[in-house]
């Protein structure tokens, strides 16, 4: 999705704008650019000059060198559209062109400006900053900031700013430059993430919406909070909160995300991804279990956080709330959170969720799911539920420098590391894990797990690095399988109870990164409809493990061969399944009981990447799609 990459400097700028796209480019993105203030470099007076491109910021590096853009001062975006097309015309960033000249000629380039987020109310902008003369180049909800900064502006970059800002509906995060005021960066955020770093030198300053876009540059960054606005110069910058009011942000020391970017001996980020599972899931375990081996007793403050039995104790249900894969490991969680705490539980689709009329119980925990901790429609969704009086709120994310896990009272933090391919694998299985443990800390509260099944269970849970090593040995026979598969263009999952998730999920990943049209329903709803779609040409997975659906799931089994339809079977060591005749079966190395979806997933994962590199596809940034959705 959209990025943005800002810097006041003593030096050239524009090579660090640069890398800072690129480290932002795996969240997809279909145009880029880059302004600059080009004072101070040779350049007697200042003015504002850009670079912008729909091919990749490769490319945009090479234009910026060839046009000689450089500068002390600069912004810079990578743009994923939603208000007119991918074309250069709509790319960021956007000048502003008004009516401003003395002798009545049209202005331009007063101002630049970035933008992620939407603008709801820029129809309404629009027509308003037509009818005083100002001149639109693009379709964008964008361009209609760049020309209200413009039109407010009175010799004050940062006074400009504040006011139109309050003018806005929607979501945003921006950063402002304007050419009577060299060395000096407005941002603001609502809805959309911007942070601050602080270089090394003590001089120079940056803005991003994520700190991963500085990272080699400055590990030291802010977090903005909603509603802030920021004033970035040379050596100095001061925040404001909502109330026009000085604030204090803390200056936070973050990892350095530099290995995360090393392919090592992979060809994707995704098939790394899927590779680093048993070492994130050891690392997610090792964040809630750490030295002490028993739930809410590790080390330090105990996970999810310090009132957590409190919270358990005062809540009757449970309402999930995620998107995309996040939200299939709710689901996954639903069936744990019945069954081992025997607490009943809802999963909603977020973006769903704040659009009908619930009916709200204050003592409910609303847990959300997310890798990223920034998507749009999990944040609304979390902040509806509060609105409606939920209070007990917690998150199971990857970021802990997130809003999601700002905004929750409790988190469980997944240690899975940066993710970079669009399509999640880590994140999920991680937390797949984080849910898991959830389910049982409710269990233990609710004095329904006992000291012998609590110490099961975490042995269970222990073991799962292992177990994965073993599923990821399965590879060579998922490639056999992808090489069926690359010419297909529809392809049925069926699965059963905790397993149908595990279905879905398959299906997500097949569609997303090989575009191959994929459905996913539970097994025994194949006769009510689907079943009419299953040919010989309908290849049809079914995830099988030895549970106590076995049995059904084998008769929905006969179904589909007897309409002549191909089956690939994911199944337990101990499952009487054998390959014949238009049915292939891979066994899983061993059975793992309550928690064999976080096994039976890797295969999946495995049978798209390998379909997807068959079929030639962009693997780790699939089309029309970005890595953390902050919009709407
Ligand atoms: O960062 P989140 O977990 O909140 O993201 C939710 C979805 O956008 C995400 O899981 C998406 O569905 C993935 N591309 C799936 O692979």
């Amino acid at each position: 999705m959209c990025g943005i990459v800002g810097a006041v400097s003593t030096r050239n700028i524009v090579p660090i704008l640069v890398q800072g796209l690129q480290r932002l480019e795996y969240r997809g993105y279909d145009s880029c650019g880059v302004s600059v203030h080009s004072a101070g470099l040779g350049a007697p007076t200042g003015a504002l000059r850009r670079a912008r491109g729909i091919s990749r910021v490769a490319d945009l590096a090479a234009q910026c060198e060839a046009e000689g853009l450089q500068g002390l001062t600069g912004i810079a975006h990578t743009r994923w559209a939603t208000h007119g097309a991918p074309a250069v015309a709509n790319a960021h960033p956007h000048f502003s062109m008004g009516p401003h000249a003395d002798d009545g000629a049209e202005r331009p380039g007063r101002v630049t400006l970035v933008h992620n987020g939407i603008i709801e109310n820029h129809e309404a902008l629009r027509a308003e900053l037509l009818a005083r003369g100002y001149h639109f180049s693009s379709q964008t909800d964008t361009e209609t900031i760049v020309h209200l900064i413009d039109s407010l502006y009175d010799g004050d970059l940062l006074m400009a700013v504040q006011t139109a800002v309050r003018r806005l509906r929607g979501s945003y995060s921006i950063a402002v430059m304007h050419r009577d005021e060299p060395q000096r960066l407005i941002g603001a955020r609502e809805g959309s993430p911007l942070v601050l770093g602080i270089g090394a030198d003590g001089k120079e300053n940056f803005l991003a919406s994520d700190a991963m876009a500085l990272a080699g540059v400055t590990d030291q960054i802010v977090y903005l909070e909603e509603g802030d606005l920021i004033d970035v110069q040379l050596g100095k910058y001061w925040v404001l909160d909502r109330a026009g009011q000085r604030a204090e942000r803390p200056v936070r020391t973050v990892q350095a995300m530099s290995g995360a970017a090393d392919l090592g001996p992979y060809r994707h980020y995704m098939q790394k991804e899927i590779f680093e599972q048993p070492r994130a899931v050891a690392d997610t375990l090792e964040g809630v279990l750490a030295v002490v081996p028993q739930l809410f007793e590790a080390a330090g403050t105990p996970a999810p956080g310090e009132d957590a039995q409190t919270t358990f104790q005062a809540v009757r249900q449970v309402l999930i709330l995620a998107c995309g894969t996040s939200y299939y490991a709710g689901c996954v969680a639903r069936y744990w959170l019945e069954d081992i705490a025997g607490i009943p539980t809802q999963v909603e689709i977020a973006s769903e969720y704040r659009y009908r009329a619930s009916v709200p119980d204050p003592a409910t925990l609303v847990v959300t799911i997310s890798q990223s901790g920034e998507t749009a429609d999990t944040l609304a969704a979390l902040r509806h539920a509060q609105r409606l009086g939920m209070r007990h709120t917690l998150t199971v994310c990857n970021v802990p420098t997130s809003a999601m896990v700002r905004e929750c009272r409790l988190a469980f933090l997944t240690r899975a590391g940066v993710e970079i391919g669009v399509a999640s694998t880590k994140a999920f299985t991680t937390q797949l894990v984080g849910l898991f443990l959830l389910a049982l800390m409710l269990a233990k509260t609710r004095a329904r797990l006992g000291p012998a099944q609590e110490a099961e269970q975490l042995d269970a849970l222990r073991r799962l690095p292992g177990a994965l090593q073993a599923v990821l040995a399965l590879e060579p026979q998922l490639i056999d399988w992808a090489e069926q598969f690359t010419a297909k263009e529809h392809a049925l999952f069926l699965g059963r109870g905790l397993h149908y998730p595990i279905a879905q999920e398959g299906a997500l990943k097949l569609k997303e990164i090989t575009y191959i049209h994929a459905e996913a329903y539970a097994a025994g709803e194949l006769k009510h409809g689907p079943l009419a779609l299953v040919t010989s040409a309908m290849p049809v997975v079914t995830v099988a493990p030895n549970d106590a659906l076995l049995e059904k799931l084998k008769s929905n089994m006969q179904e589909v061969r007897a309409r002549g339809g191909v089956l690939y079977a994911l199944a337990d060591a101990d499952t009487h399944i054998e390959s014949s005749d238009g049915l292939y079966v891979i066994r899983m190395p061993g059975r793992s009981g309550l928690l064999s979806p976080i096994l039976h997933v890797v295969p999946l994962q495995l049978l798209a990447y390998h379909t997807a590199v068959a079929r030639g596809t962009d693997v780790d940034k699939p089309r029309n799609l970005a890595k953390s959705v902050t919009v709407e």
